[in-house]
């Protein structure tokens, strides 16, 4: 279960997300208040990142169409409830870094 540094703590900049690269795959990283989040950074819909995606109300809305995910669980947001959506990791800052743990990479 391998463990990536997505990039410094200082460059992850509070309501605002930044990509990166855990491996083969392509991860978000958010701050939110004292918070970090990690999502896959390609969107359900056609695959696009969500890392430039406004940040609101512990939400990301992907800046292509508006698709909407809680950065917390990765959850799709849609009219009738949430629904699986983007694969959410475990993240923390250790060292000055902002580290993921991929599960399943
Ligand atoms: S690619 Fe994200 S909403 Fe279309």
């Amino acid at each position: 279960m391998p463990t990536y540094d997505i990039c410094r703590s200082e460059q992850l900049v509070e309501g605002r997300g930044r990509p990166g690269r855990a491996g083969d795959r392509y991860i978000a990283v958010f701050r939110v208040a004292d918070r970090v989040f990690a999502l896959d950074n390609q969107c359900v819909h056609v695959g696009s990142p969500i890392d430039g995606g406004p940040v609101f109300d512990g939400k990301v809305l992907c800046p292509w169409h508006g698709w909407t995910y809680e950065l917390g669980t990765g959850d799709l947001v849609t009219a009738i409830g949430n629904q699986p959506g983007l694969a959410a990791h475990r993240v923390w800052e250790e060292d000055g870094m902002v580290r993921v743990h991929i599960a399943n990479g």
